[in-house]
C-alpha cells in the first residue's frame, strides 16, 4: 500500500558465530549494561528476543536464539525476521566453520553483515589475521573500500561493546527500517512453549501493526484472543509496536517459531480461518 504512513522502527538483530566465539557473552554484557535504569539485574527467565533501549533513547531489538537453528528453521517457514546479523569471531581462533556458514546464511538471506571481532584482551589476539581471513570470503570490511562495519571488542570486559551499538544503529540507518504501527498487527513466533501455569505463551516479534490485549488473532493453525501481553522482563504491557517482542498469552495451542501471527477482526473470523488452516 503505496499509502501508508510509515515510520522508523527499530533494527532487529541477530547474533552468530562459531561455537566459543563468545555470542552468548556479548548478549549478556549488552543486557546488563543498557537495560532500563532500576531493572538492571532482574533478569533471570529465557525470553527468545529482548530490545534495549539505548541512551539516546534509541532501541534495538536482540533475537537471542541458537543463532543458526533458528535462523534456518524460519528461513525454510518464508519468515524474514532479522534485518542485520552480527558475526563473531573470536581474535585468537579466526574463521571457524560456523563463522563461514554464518557468512552464507547473511548473504544468502541478503542481510548484512556488521562484524565483532572478539576477545582482544586475550594475548593472543589477532585482530589483523581475522580481517585478512574475511577478506579471502568476501566480507570486505570498509577500511578495506568494503561496506562492512566492524569493532574489535571484548564481550567479557566490554571494550568497545558500545562502539559495536553505534554501528548497529549505523547499519539500521543506511537501512531506512520502517512499518506502519497504525493498523492491525501482524508478527512472526520466535519461540512458543507449553506453561504449566500460563497455558500456550509464544513470543512474538511484532512486525507491523500494534498488538493489543483483546486483539483476535490466528497464528500457525490456531486461534486465539491477546489475555495479556509481558514484555521481556516478564512486566504486562498494553501494546507492542513494530520490531517489538512481546509474550502473548490466550492462545488455543503452541504454534511454531516462524509461524505468522495475523491479527484479524473479530473471534468468528479467527476461528473460520484457523478451521480453515487445520483442514489443509
Ligand atoms: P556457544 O553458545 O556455545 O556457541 O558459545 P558462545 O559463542 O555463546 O560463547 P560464550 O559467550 O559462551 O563464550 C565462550 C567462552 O569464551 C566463555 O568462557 C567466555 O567467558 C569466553 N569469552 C567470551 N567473550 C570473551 C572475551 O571477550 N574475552 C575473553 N577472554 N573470553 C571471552
Ligand atoms: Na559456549
Ligand atoms: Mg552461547
Amino acid at each position: 500500500d503505496a499509502e501508508e504512513d510509515l515510520q522508523p522502527r527499530p533494527p532487529v538483530v541477530t547474533i552468530m558465530g562459531h561455537v566459543d566465539h563468545g555470542k552468548t557473552s556479548l548478549l549478556d554484557y549488552i543486557r546488563k549494561a543498557n537495560v532500563v535504569a532500576g531493572e538492571a539485574g532482574g533478569i533471570t527467565q529465557h525470553i527468545g528476543a529482548y530490545h534495549v533501549s539505548l541512551p539516546d533513547k534509541r532501541f534495538i531489538t536482540f533475537l537471542d536464539t541458537p543463532g543458526h537453528q533458528a535462523f534456518t528453521a524460519m528461513r525454510a517457514r518464508g519468515a524474514q525476521v532479522t534485518d542485520i546479523v552480527v558475526l563473531v569471531v573470536a581474535a585468537d581462533d579466526g574463521l571457524m566453520p560456523q563463522t563461514i556458514e554464518a557468512i552464507s546464511h547473511a548473504k544468502n538471506a541478503g542481510v548484512p553483515l556488521v562484524v565483532a571481532i572478539n576477545k582482544i584482551d586475550l594475548p593472543q589476539a589477532n585482530p589483523g589475521k581475522v580481517k585478512q581471513e574475511l577478506l579471502q570470503h568476501n566480507v570486505v570490511l570498509e577500511e578495506f573500500g568494503g561496506n562492512v562495519l566492524s569493532t574489535e571488542i571484548s564481550a567479557k570486559k566490554g571494550t568497545n561493546v558500545s562502539d559495536l551499538l553505534d554501528q548497529l544503529v549505523l547499519q539500521a540507518e543506511i537501512l531506512d527500517l520502517k512499518a506502519n504501527a497504525d493498523k492491525r498487527a501482524t508478527g512472526t513466533v520466535v519461540e512458543a512453549q507449553l506453561d504449566p501455569g500460563k497455558g500456550p505463551v509464544a513470543t512474538v516479534l511484532v512486525q507491523s501493526g500494534t498488538l493489543r490485549v483483546g486483539d483476535d488473532f490466528i497464528v500457525g493453525q490456531f486461534s486465539g484472543r491477546v489475555r495479556a501481553l509481558l514484555d521481556e522482563r516478564g512486566k504486562q504491557v498494553k501494546a507492542a509496536g513494530p520490531a517489538i517482542p512481546v509474550q502473548i498469552l490466550g492462545l488455543t495451542g503452541v504454534p511454531m517459531a516462524g509461524d505468522q501471527l495475523i491479527v484479524v477482526e473479530d473471534a468468528t473470523q479467527a476461528r473460520e480461518i484457523a478451521q480453515r488452516r487445520e483442514r489443509l
